[in-house]
Formats: structure tokens, sequence, C-alpha cells
């Protein structure tokens, strides 16, 4: 529309001015071709008539008075008289033998050898006037007065005025859809361009701009191709070093995540048996296989933190006291710095962060409750539980499934939320006995995900 905006001022200024101009030629033209009509017309008749006058030959001035007016449709009157200004001929009979009666003259228009011409007004009417002696063997005998009328020249003035103003808005209509067209052509590639830049800084699957000519814009096109061919395969590159980036970052933590159980001879393997646990019930609840692949990696990190606790506290066989607990119950947010420190595994902060908090809010670090708590970490928590419960301590024997899960029911609606816990409650039942389940198949099959 810019470019419209400013090429159709400059398409009308020139039909206008090219219109102006042409009319003011044609309308010079028509009137130089009246004023050399009328001085040929009256030059003729002056010749003709010098023989006439000294002869005194009234009929032949009488019948070239009338028959050069009946000549042209626009000679309005015609006037052969002496030297006294007497008229001799006229087209008018009333006119023959009196007193040439001057015209108004209102503006001399030009002189052509002994011919002059002017504008006049005679008897109300705009007339051209030519007048030109009569001469006969070299002495004046008379002059001869020719009007014709304006009407006729204003009249073809006008109906060149009319043609040249229809054939300009006929022009400026092509002039217009040229525009537009113009424009379209300049503008479709230049959008074409921009639309691609778009889809290409919104990560939107690009396809290639068709190439339609080979001038600037073509080449500025197929550049433009090739240059987001470029940056698509980069960073298609970058994507995959970005994986493998993350793939050993998680390898290590996983690594990690192992040695932190092994530390503890009676928590080995269970980092990967939360994992296993969780992903199941996650898979009951519907979770789409991304979800799950993100959970699972959750809960090999949920307890990563433990790397910073000491061994005196996370391998000691007694009940730990209050400071004890406290020191303990910092790994959910020793986790989190560990995982802060690689942007790539930030989303899985809340679950490792959060995995402590208890439904009814009294759980660590936040005190958080209900639907406050991400479902990856109450997912956790119940895993995290059921495991504990299920592995012997140096405190106390295992506990068997069955147990466990009563355990769980038990704390239903105030560690656990209610709908959750009667799902892995479900789950557990409708699985194989705990005790049989080959935690490394398992952990593979968690793994796996
Ligand atoms: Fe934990």
């Amino acid at each position: 529309m810019k470019l419209v905006a400013f090429l159709l001022p400059l398409v009308f200024l020139l039909v206008i001015l090219i219109a102006e101009t042409v009319t003011r030629i044609t309308e010079g033209a028509i009137y130089e071709d009246l004023l050399q009509r009328g001085v040929a017309i009256s030059r003729v008749v002056a010749l003709s008539s010098g023989y006439s006058i000294l002869s005194g030959d009234r009929l032949a001035m009488d019948s070239l008075a009338a028959e050069t007016k009946n000549s042209a449709g626009d000679i309005e009157y015609l006037s052969i008289r002496d030297t006294e200004e007497m008229v001799l001929a006229h087209n008018l009979i009333e006119e023959r033998g009196k007193k040439h009666a001057a015209s108004i003259r209102v503006k001399a228009l030009a002189t052509f050898l002994e011919t002059q011409a002017y504008e006049v007004v005679r008897q109300g009417k705009e007339l051209i006037e030519f007048t030109t002696p009569i001469f006969f063997a070299g002495k004046r005998v008379g002059t001869v007065s020719l009007g014709i009328s304006r009407d006729s020249v204003l009249a073809a003035q006008k109906d060149i005025r009319k043609s040249i103003a229809v054939a300009a808005a006929v022009f400026l209509g092509i002039a217009l859809l040229g525009t537009f067209a113009i424009a379209s052509f300049i503008t479709t590639p230049v959008k074409k361009l921009s639309s691609g830049v778009n889809e290409l800084a919104s990560g939107a699957p690009f396809h290639p701009i068709p190439l339609r000519s080979g001038d600037e814009l073509g080449e500025l096109t197929m550049n433009f191709n090739r240059m987001a061919e470029t940056i698509l395969s980069q960073k298609n590159r970058l994507s995959r070093y970005a994986k493998d980036l993350e793939e050993s970052y998680i390898a290590t933590v996983r690594v990690l995540a192992a040695s932190i159980d092994a530390r503890d001879p009676y928590t080995l393997g269970h980092s990967t048996r939360v994992a296993f646990l969780s992903c199941e019930l996650g898979r009951r609840l519907g979770f789409d296989m991304e979800e799950i692949e993100h959970l699972e990696k959750a809960c090999l990190f949920h307890d990563v933190g433990k790397i910073r606790t000491p061994d005196e506290i996370l391998l000691k066989e007694k009940r730990l006291d209050p400071k004890e607990i406290g020191l303990m119950q910092r790994h959910p947010d020793d986790g989190a710095d560990i995982l802060r420190m690689a942007p790539s595994l930030h989303r899985y902060i809340p679950a490792v962060r959060y995995h402590h908090e208890w439904y009814n809010g009294t759980g660590y670090p936040e005190r958080r409750k209900d639907s406050e708590i991400p479902i990856h970490a109450q997912i956790i928590a119940l895993a995290d539980a059921f495991d504990a419960m299920t592995t012997s301590r140096p405190y106390r024997k295992a506990l068997t499934s069955g147990k466990a899960l009563e355990e769980i029911i038990r704390f239903r609606g105030t560690q656990f939320s209610p709908e959750l816990a009667d799902a892995f409650v479900r789950m557990v039942r409708d699985m194989p006995p705990m005790e049989a389940v080959d935690t490394d198949t398992a952990s593979k099959r968690g793994m796996a995900l």
C-alpha cells in the first residue's frame, strides 16, 4: 500500500500534466488553423474584389460575399467597402450602401502581411475579425472585413478537452491497475521473504520460497533459502549437541544417583525402584510417553541432593536427632541447586524440590499442600515412601507390601493425595508381589521408557 500511495500520486500528476499539455497544444493548433483560414479567405476576397470595385460590378461583389458566407458555417459576416468606408457588398443585403459599422475590438491577435486579426464583439457576438486592405494596380481601393464566430473554436476546444479528459481517465484507470500490479509484483516476493523469516524465527517448519525471477529479488530469495537451510542445519546440529549434552549429563546424574544409593547398602537401587513404580503409576494416570520420560528422570534425580549429606548422617544406624534431621531435610534444596546448574535440567527441579512435601501442608521444605505440590513430586513421594517401607533399615525390618500399602492408606489425605494414594494402592495390588519383582529388570524397564 505504501508503494501504491507513493506511485499513484506520481502517475496522477504525470497524466494531468500530459493531458494539460496536449490540451494546450491542440487548442493552440485549432486557433492557429482558424487564423490561417480567416487570413486566407480574407486575402482571397480582397484579391478578387479589387477589379469589381473599380468597375463598379456590384453583382460580382454580392455574389462573392454570398458565396464566401456560405462556404463555411462559422463565417458570420463579410463586408467589402470602399475607401470612404461605404459598404459595397455584404452578406446582409440591408447593410449595402450604408456606412460600415466598426466592431468593438477586444484584442489584437496577429498581423499577417497586410491582414490584421482581432478578437471583436459585433452585435453581441464574439468574433475573430480579419481586415485586409484591397489594392488594385498598386492603389488602395477598399477594405474587406471577415468575421468568423469564436463559438466553433470554443466548441472544438470543448470537444478536445472532453476527449482528452476521457482518455486521461481511462489512462488513469489503467495506471491504477498497473500500479497495483507493479506493487504486487514487487511486494509479493518481499512478503514471501518476510513470512519465510517469520517461519524461521518462530521455529515452524520452513518451506523454501519458490523462485519466480532471475532479477535481484530472485537472487535475494535464492540467498535467503540458502541461508535458511544453513541456519536450520546448524540449528539441528545444535539440537543434537544439546540432546547429547543433556543425555551425557543425565548419564552422569544416573551414576551420581546410583553412587548415592550405593553409599547406603540399605538404599541400593532405591532411585531406580522409585522410577519404576512412579512410571507405572504415571502410565495408569494416562501420562503420555514424553511426560513419563520426564517423570522417570525426575525420579532418578530425586535424592541427588544427598551427595551433600554427610556419611555419618546418611549411614547412621540409629534414629537421627533433630539437628541431623534438619541436615537430612536439606537434600531436596541441595538437589534443586545441583539441577539448576544445567538449564536443560531445570524442568526436573519442582519434582525434586517438593518430593517431601505432605498433602496436608506439614512436609518440607516449603510446607506446600494439595495442588500446590507438583503432581510428579506427589507421585515420587508415594513411590519413595513405599520403597523405604519395603526395604529393611538398620533400626527396623522391611514391611511387606501389604503392610506398606496399609500405611499408605493410613496416611491417605495427610501425607498423600487421596486419589493418588488410591491409584497407587490399586496399582501395587495389581502387580506381582514386590518381593518377586526383579528390580534390575524393573529399573531397566524404567530407564528404557
Ligand atoms: Fe528424598
